[in-house]
């Protein structure tokens, strides 16, 4: 009929989360809150996102604009509006930003139990060509009833109570990670709300793509220069696999979940723990691909169990479809 087929009961991510909340017994609320909040942010962000070039256009003809204000750059507001979100969502007592070199505490009336960590704009060489960026986050619970500080961040990711990511791509995406699943919602422009595509998200026991950053190849350790040279030249008669990297985490991770495969940013001689932070971006992905039956290590550690001892350490990552990162680590030990 040509007419815009409308689900009148469509499931929102508003919706989802709400109702998950209300199935368990001892919940207040305030998960469910913060989830909100977050989401409000993300559309946020992502109509921000949207506008940019024509923004940046506006720009050339002068820096500011037509009420005088310096024009924000992308990282920088997406960062401010996730912290004044998630900080008056009254759900929050600390919170750790890529953008921030220091934790970020909640003003004591407006303190929650979370910790939240988050990447608001990752994928930065990405912004200026229009190629996909996303934002990352982690939710954990601070582990006392003390005031917070700084360490109380400092947990591995096994203790997450959420994860997830948005992803401004062709359109955009949130997955979300809980302790029972993972589901993907996709922004629906027209209504203003995330709707609920995909429950139970599954990732493939073993993929046909590598996607790694082939620039840095001299500088890789043997181990992970024979796992790629196995993925080219396959030496049991398999056929090649293919290369795809974009150069956003979020992004490749997304692919990696949705057509399987192997998604790498390794450690190399010139910086030992690769560039990936633990907290906010590695830490989120490796929760998310677990609860999807993927696989996520550092090459000695599934990165799950990596205890931080600074907020915005870095971490080796190899992450993606069980197969593919098993036979990696199985190189691994055979190289030690
Ligand atoms: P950023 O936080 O400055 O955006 O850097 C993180 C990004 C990741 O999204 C991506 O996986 C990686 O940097 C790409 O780095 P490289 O250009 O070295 O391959
Ligand atoms: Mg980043």
């Amino acid at each position: 009929s040509g007419r815009d087929n409308l689900d009148t009961n469509m499931v929102t991510l508003t919706r989802y989360i709400t109702e998950r909340g209300r199935q368990v017994k001892e919940a207040t609320g305030e998960l469910t809150q913060l989830l909100n909040a977050i989401c409000t942010a993300i559309k946020a962000i992502a109509t921000k996102v949207r506008r940019a070039g024509i923004i940046n256009l506006y720009g050339i003809a002068g820096t500011t604009n037509t009420t005088g204000d310096e024009q924000k750059k992308l990282d920088v507001l997406s960062n401010e509006l996730f912290i004044n979100m998630v900080k008056h969502s009254f759900t929050t007592c600390l919170m750790v930003s890529e953008e921030n070199e220091r934790s970020i505490e909640v003003d004591l009336d407006k303190q929650g139990k979370y910790i939240v960590t988050f990447d608001p704009l990752d994928g930065s060489s990405n912004i200026d060509c229009l190629v996909s960026i996303g934002t990352i986050f982690g939710i954990y619970k601070k582990q006392h009833d003390g005031a917070p500080s700084e360490n109380d961040a400092l947990q591995n990711g096994r203790n997450m109570v959420a994860a997830g990511y948005a992803l401004y791509g062709s359109a955009t995406v949130i997955v979300l990670a809980t302790s029972s699943s993972v589901d993907m919602f996709m922004l629906d422009p027209n209504v203003g709300e995330f709707i609920l595509t995909e429950r139970n998200m599954r990732i493939k026991k073993k993929g046909k793509i590598f996607s790694i950053n082939e620039g840095y190849a001299k500088f890789w350790d043997p181990a992970m220069k024979e796992y790629i040279e196995r993925k080219k030249f396959p030496q049991d008669g398999s056929s090649p696999y293919n290369a795809r990297y974009i150069g956003s985490m979020v992004a490749d991770v997304h692919r990696t979940l949705v057509y399987g495969g192997i998604f790498a940013y390794p450690a190399h001689s010139k910086s030992p723990n690769g560039k990936i932070r633990l907290l906010y971006e590695a830490a989120p992905m490796a929760f998310i691909l677990n609860q999807a039956g993927g696989k996520a290590t550092t090459g000695t550690s599934d990165i799950l169990d990596v205890v931080p001892s600074k907020i915005h350490q870095r971490v080796p990552v190899v992450l993606g479809s069980p197969d593919d990162v098993d036979e990696y680590l199985n190189i691994v030990r055979k190289h030690q």
